[in-house]
């Protein structure tokens, strides 16, 4: 007995270890999957924030490549922030650059 509990007790603790490492994956994928926001509603609480309020550069109306987009939300060069999938999913950000490289240039926007 002495030497077959030890065994099972790593087993359990392998296994509980292992869906505590699974469990907030798959529950944070699930909630942002389940309600993707709209491109314009993300743009004027996230990237409006600083872009075109004299913070950072007008992105608006200069048609950017939706990946050269992406690529600055996910890298978060120099002053910009990063933004993980779990704060934009793959999806939103998808929809954003399009929105944002389509978007025409809003007058009340201005340059940094
Ligand atoms: C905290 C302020 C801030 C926020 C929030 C922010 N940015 Fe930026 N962003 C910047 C700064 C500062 C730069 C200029 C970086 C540099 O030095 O090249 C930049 C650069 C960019 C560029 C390149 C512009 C160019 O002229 O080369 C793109 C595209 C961009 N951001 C997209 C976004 C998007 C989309 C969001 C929203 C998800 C966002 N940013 C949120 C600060 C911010």
């Amino acid at each position: 007995m002495s030497s077959t509990t030890p065994k099972r007790l790593r087993c359990r603790l392998a296994t509980f270890a292992l869906g505590l490492c699974l469990m907030p994956a798959a529950s944070a994928s699930a909630g942002v999957a389940s309600t993707p926001r709209a491109p314009a509603v993300i743009y004027a609480k996230t990237c409006g924030y600083c872009h075109g309020q004299h913070v950072a550069p007008v992105i608006r109306g200069r048609n950017l490549p939706p990946e050269i987009i992406a690529q600055y939300v996910r890298s978060g060069p120099r002053a910009m922030p990063a933004f993980r999938p779990t704060e934009i999913s793959d999806a939103e950000l998808k929809a954003l650059a399009q929105w944002v490289s389509t978007s025409k240039a809003d007058p009340k926007e201005h340059e940094q």
